[in-house]
């Protein structure tokens, strides 16, 4: 369990995000090295830094995520990634379809590691207000926290 994609829609919201609140996590509990990534699995903000509002709502909380770009989920993606984690249900059909029967195990919610909600989906916050953001953020947090868990639990 060393490398970790995040995956949702556009790639300048949810998964730059999800990517920058489990780094730190991940630096803060030394889970050791991990290779850690986000995508979309459209392509339509492909090299742009994340939305503004995924910017002040990270770096409200101490989470710097304006150096990362966008990009789109590839076929090689799905070799090199041991979890491929998609943000809603939406994302996890398009992953399972593109994945193909080798890699499809891989491709799960992000949400199915949150330890403090119900919630199965972190939903789209791109039309809505900065609230949005802020529940997002709370969800990923909380996934992430789980997901540091899970990868723990493979260490020796
Ligand atoms: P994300 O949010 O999937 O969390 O990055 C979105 C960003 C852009 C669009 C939709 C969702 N869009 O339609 O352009």
């Amino acid at each position: 369990m060393r490398a970790v994609l995040f995956v949702c829609l556009g790639n300048i919201c949810r998964s730059p995000m999800a990517e920058g609140a489990f780094r730190r996590i991940a630096e803060a509990r030394q889970l050791g090295h991990l290779r850690i990534d986000s995508a979309g699995t459209g392509a339509w903000h492909v090299g742009e830094a994340p939305d503004a509002r995924a910017q002040r709502t990270a770096a409200a909380r101490g989470i710097n995520i304006s150096d990362l770009r966008a990009r789109q989920v590839n076929s090689d993606d799905f070799a090199a990634f041991d979890l491929i984690l998609a943000m809603d249900e939406s994302n996890h059909s398009d992953l399972i379809r593109r994945a193909g029967r080798e890699h499809s195990n891989k491709v799960r919610l992000f949400m199915d590691f949150a330890e403090n909600t119900t919630e199965s989906e972190v939903p789209d916050p791109y039309y809505g207000g900065p609230d949005g953001f802020e529940l997002v953020l709370d969800l990923i947090e909380d996934a992430a926290n789980g997901l540091a868990n899970y990868v723990n639990s493979f260490r020796g």
